[in-house]
């Protein structure tokens, strides 16, 4: 069984990016919303019902829905509202993961868990934090997303597929993300080679600022890619893929970091995080990786040190 947290866009979306694909035959959405998770969940099964898919959508205001599932995706907390900063959502969105991971504790202490709550690299050490699970099973999302959007604003130039780019973001998931397009490759060719230094730069400026371009054209920050991302790696874990994409974990010397949560090339299966891919760096590119580093040093100043310490 798989367990969506929170019934917003994201939730919702992944529910439906997961029932589509049938990823696994039993999907629970937890949120505290009274009738929200349960109206979801109706309308997924009939949607499940016109797509002839064969699996059962649960919705339900209470954490005992997710007993025993092996992955359990966390989406609740609040969105960043436009011209808001992932960093101001820190301190009330640590409540709510710390809450939360109480919550998975009890009911699904076996499952890998995949949080896309903001501040990202914040909120996923909170929730390692708390849940004591090891650093294989709990696992930040949004790499896929950084990475997978830089493949798309690159492909753009090379009119080729964003499929056809191996992409590399390193660090956080902000405005101080390290987007890597000379360590993105085309087989085995740079894809800075590919682009004019003006198109490399619009290509890292877009990726940095993708989410919050989306926000500020609709007003509500994204879900389609997130749902997809997530899927992607509810998929890998549940049919043990094996697959490499991008997520924020817990290093423990990799890259020359320790006890932080940074956006890395990782493979994911069964396990979870199976390895984790340490690509090597100039000392200008370290130099790099250490200020987005940095960035996440500060932004866990924001949340009360009881949540991370
Ligand atoms: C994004 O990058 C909101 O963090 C989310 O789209």
């Amino acid at each position: 069984m798989i367990s969506v947290i929170g019934s917003g866009r994201v939730g919702a979306t992944t529910a439906a990016f997961l029932m589509m694909n049938e990823v696994d035959n039993n999907i629970a959405i937890v949120d505290i919303i009274e009738g929200l998770p349960q109206g979801e969940a109706l309308d997924l099964n009939h949607a499940a019902a016109i797509m002839g898919k064969d699996v059962k959508v649960a919705g339900s205001n209470s954490y005992e829905a997710i007993k025993g599932s092996d992955i359990v995706i966390i989406t609740a907390g609040l969105a960043r509202k436009p011209g808001m900063t992932r960093e101001e959502l820190a301190a009330k969105n640590a409540q709510i993961v710390f809450d939360v991971a109480d919550k998975v504790k009890q009911y699904a202490p076996n499952s890998i868990v995949i949080i896309t709550t903001n501040p990202l690299d914040v909120m996923v050490a909170v929730l390692y934090k708390r849940l004591g699970f090891p650093r294989n099973r709990v696992i930040g999302f949004s790499g896929v997303l950084d990475s997978r959007r830089m493949a798309y604003y690159a492909s753009q130039y090379l009119n080729i597929s964003p499929s056809a780019i191996t992409p590399l973001v390193l660090g956080q998931h902000g405005e101080n993300m390290y987007p890597v397009p000379e360590l993105s490759f085309v087989y085995g060719k740079s894809l800075k080679s590919f682009l004019t230094d003006e198109q490399y730069n619009k290509v890292v400026k877009d990726t940095i600022n993708a989410g919050a371009d989306i926000t500020n054209l609709r007003k509500f920050s994204s879900n389609w890619g997130p749902g997809a991302g997530l899927t992607v790696m509810a998929e890998a874990i549940k049919r043990d893929r094996k697959i490499a994409l991008e997520a924020s974990v817990l290093l423990d010397g990799e890259y020359g970091i320790k006890g932080y949560f940074a956006e890395v090339p990782i493979i994911i299966g069964k396990n979870g995080v199976e390895k984790i891919i340490e690509v090597d760096l100039s000392s200008e590119q370290k130099e790099k990786l250490m200020k987005s580093i940095d960035a996440i040093k500060n932004n866990l100043k924001q949340v009360p040190e009881e949540y991370i310490r």
